[in-house]
């Protein structure tokens, strides 16, 4: 059992926080509310990023003194939006939100996941026709290792879990929200994940 922050209650927050509780976690959510981040994360040992990318690093930055020492999840998607609201454009190109959160959070181990599918596909990677991947990108094995067990308790077969490497590597997955809005575009919001096929 992990005492685990999440910040955002929204449709990616809310189901992770479900699943994770289900699964025998001990979860707690902050939305908005000012200070409910900073309380909720002093007291867990890890901390999931579950509200909008283009705001996180300020956001996260701020809680600088509650992430010391803890594991940061993130989970988001930093870009710009177009006319239609979907992803246009990459906020961070030529690097990554993970890389810039980590170099702000030096005593913090950030690892990047669930990054690259619909979110009904976190907590329920079976249902898809074909296998999904969800990848780990991180500077430190043993945050990664305790991100695999979470996903396993979410679902994730462990031949699904692709470790890609350093926390440089999210700049690959992070890339991938490019193809969100024409897969959106082409086929609606059925749930998928953007993986490798072998
Ligand atoms: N949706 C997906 O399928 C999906 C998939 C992969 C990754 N992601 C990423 O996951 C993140 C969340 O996406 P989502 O779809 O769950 O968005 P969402 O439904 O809009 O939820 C975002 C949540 O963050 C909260 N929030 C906004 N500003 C905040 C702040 N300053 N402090 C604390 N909470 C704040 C929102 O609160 P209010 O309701 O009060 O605005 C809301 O509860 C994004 O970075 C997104 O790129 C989403």
């Amino acid at each position: 059992m992990n005492e685990i922050a999440v910040l955002g209650n929204g449709r990616v927050g809310g189901n992770l926080a479900a699943a994770l509780t289900r699964a025998g976690h001990q979860v707690t959510v902050a939305d908005r509310t000012q200070g409910a981040a900073a309380d909720a994360a002093r007291t867990a040992g890890i901390v999931i990023n579950a509200t909008p990318g283009a705001g996180s690093l300020e956001r996260l930055a701020a809680l600088r003194r509650e992430l010391r020492g803890k594991i940061l999840v993130d989970v988001s998607n930093a870009t710009t939006d177009g006319p239609d609201g979907l992803p246009a454009d990459l906020l961070y190109p030529g690097s990554s939100l993970a890389e810039r959160l980590q170099e702000a959070l030096p005593e913090t181990r950030v690892v990047k996941t669930l990054n690259t599918m619909l979110f009904p596909v976190m907590t329920a990677p079976a249902t898809l026709t074909q296998a999904p991947d969800v990848f780990l990108s991180g500077d430190d094995p043993h945050a990664k290792q305790t991100v695999r067990d979470l996903l396993t308790d979410l679902g994730w077969r462990k031949e699904w879990i692709t470790d890609l490497g350093g926390i440089r590597t999210a700049r690959a997955t992070e890339a991938a929200i490019l193809f969100v809005p024409h897969v959106i575009r082409s086929g609606g919001f059925a749930p998928f994940a953007i993986s490798i096929a072998r």
